[in-house]
This record gives structure tokens, C-alpha cells and sequence, in this order.
């Protein structure tokens, strides 16, 4: 069956084409040492295996290197997810991961056009689109993010902004397939300073209806920005919502769970 076929029933079915997913993006953090830890007050804990298995999709995305510590950990708990991955399969590609190698190493997500990898890596829209594609072509869900620069928001550029990356990335796959989108406002990203649920939902409710329009089917919108477990909550409990990326409160597991928690599933 598609995800076209599926009733959208948010936190019910990995198949619906809406699921409440938690993801932890660890960026350049971390040692083997510290993500052992990690992993093991994650498996310790009550709440994550009762979220995991009522439908809360919940992702770690370690720096590579660290994905065979938690790889022994991962499937019943949590999932793990890249940060990046290459466009091309293989090649001459020095420091570059392909999707087909996280694969290997365990994934079933990838993040894809963060605005580090956009500003610190000049990926471009097109750029994006074709690691979609990539990571899509290798059995990933890409988890694809989008979001505009403080100045583009005082010009009330968001809209304008946010739709170009999600049409690029529209462009480049089929309707069938199974893309996560992540609302992040670069001027929240580690900052301190979240998007109020109100700002946070109108962009939502913007990239929905446009991607509605687009593809005949509804889409999981995360949303990211210096989620942190006091405000997560609030923003979970937005009805366009339907889950976090996480940078910062991810690197601590218990900042990480209470988070998981705030799902209320
Ligand atoms: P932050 O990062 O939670 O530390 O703001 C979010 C992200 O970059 O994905």
C-alpha cells in the first residue's frame, strides 16, 4: 500500500504519511566514550521503548564515525540517521559520505540541506534536491530542511524562501516517495531562541498546503530551532507540528527523552 492510499493519522503508523518523529542531530559532538553512555540511559529508560512502539519515530544522527557505537542499540529504540550524504553514489570524493554507505553503517534517515551544510558548504537548492534524490534512491528517508535567514524574515521573505527550497526538492523526486520535512529558521538554530509556536505554525501551515497542492498527499513537518524540553511541548502540541529536530538538547540524553516525553504519546 502507499502513503497515498493511508489514512493521515499523526503518532498512529510508521506507513501513514504523517508520523510524530524526535530527531537528535548531534552535529561535530561527541566521542565513542560519550555516546555509549548515551545510548545506555536511552535503552534504560521506560518511556522511549513505550513511544517507540505506539508509532513516535525517534532518531539519533551521530557524526559518522559514531554510528557503529550506537549501531548495536538502534532499531528497537531509536533509528539512526546521517547528517549528510553525497549526491553521487561513489566517486573521487574526498571527506564524503554516500547514502549507500549509511545504509551500511545502519541508517534509514539522512538529514539533507541543513543551513550548515547550505551556508558552510555552499549547497545550493539544486545541490539539495539531487542528495534527496540520493539518499531516496538508496533506501533512506531523507529528512530535508528548510528555513530562512533572520534578514530574509524581517524583508517577509519566509514564505517566498521556504517554498523555493521545498520546489526544488519537489522537482527532483516522485510523488510516492517518502520525504520528511524540517521547518528550521536559521536565526533559531542555536540561538537559544525558538520560534514561537505561532510563528513555527503559520510556516507549517504554508509548506503543507503547498506541498498538498503539489503532490495530492499530506507530509511530516518537524520542526527545529533550539527545541529544548521546556518548550517542546508547546510546540509539539501544534496540530501542523508533528515532531523536532533537535541539535543542542539532543547531546544529553535526558534534555533528548524529555523531549521524546513532551510527544505525550
Ligand atoms: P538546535 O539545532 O536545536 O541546537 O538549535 C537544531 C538543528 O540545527 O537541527
Amino acid at each position: 500500500m502507499t502513503s497515498q492510499q493511508q489514512p493521515s493519522h499523526p503518532s498512529v503508523s510508521q506507513q501513514s504519511s504523517r508520523q510524530t518523529i524526535i530527531a537528535g542531530n548531534w552535529k561535530m559532538f561527541g566521542t565513542a566514550e560519550s555516546t555509549r553512555a548515551f545510548a545506555e540511559e536511552m535503552v534504560r529508560d521506560p518511556h522511549l521503548a513505550h513511544a517507540s512502539g505506539n508509532g513516535v519515530g525517534v532518531v539519533i544522527c551521530p557524526p559518522t564515525p559514531l554510528l557503529h557505537v550506537l549501531r548495536p542499540f538502534c532499531g528497537t529504540f531509536f533509528e539512526l540517521g546521517g547528517q549528510d550524504c553525497h549526491q553521487n553514489v561513489n566517486g573521487a570524493f574526498t571527506g564524503d559520505v554516500s547514502a549507500g554507505m549509511l545504509v551500511d553503517a545502519g541508517c534509514r534517515y539522512v538529514i539533507v540541506g541543513h543551513s550548515e551544510r547550505r551556508r558552510y558548504h555552499h549547497e545550493t537548492d539544486d545541490v539539495v534536491a539531487q542528495k534527496t534524490r540520493a539518499a531516496l534512491a538508496a533506501g533512506l528517508t531523507p529528512i530535508v530542511c528548510v528555513g530562512e535567514t533572520l534578514e530574509e524574515r524581517q524583508a517577509e521573505q519566509t514564505a517566498d524562501v521556504v517554498l523555493r527550497q521545498l520546489d526544488a526538492v519537489l522537482q527532483a523526486v516522485s510523488p510516492d516517495q517518502h520525504v520528511v520535512l524540517a521547518y528550521e529558521p536559521v536565526w533559531a538554530i542555536g540561538t537559544g531562541l525558538a520560534a514561537t509556536v505561532e510563528q513555527a505554525g503559520e510556516v507549517h501551515q504554508i509548506l503543507r498546503k503547498f506541498y498538498r497542492q503539489r503532490v495530492s498527499n499530506d507530509i511530516t513537518i518537524l520542526y527545529g530551532g533550539s527545541v529544548n524540553a521546556t518548550n517542546a511541548k508547546e510546540l509539539l502540541a501544534h496540530s501542523d507540528i508533528d515532531g523536532a529536530l533537535v541539535g543542542g538538547a539532543s547531546l544529553e540524553s535526558r534534555s533528548f527523552l524529555a523531549i521524546v516525553e513532551a510527544t505525550g504519546v
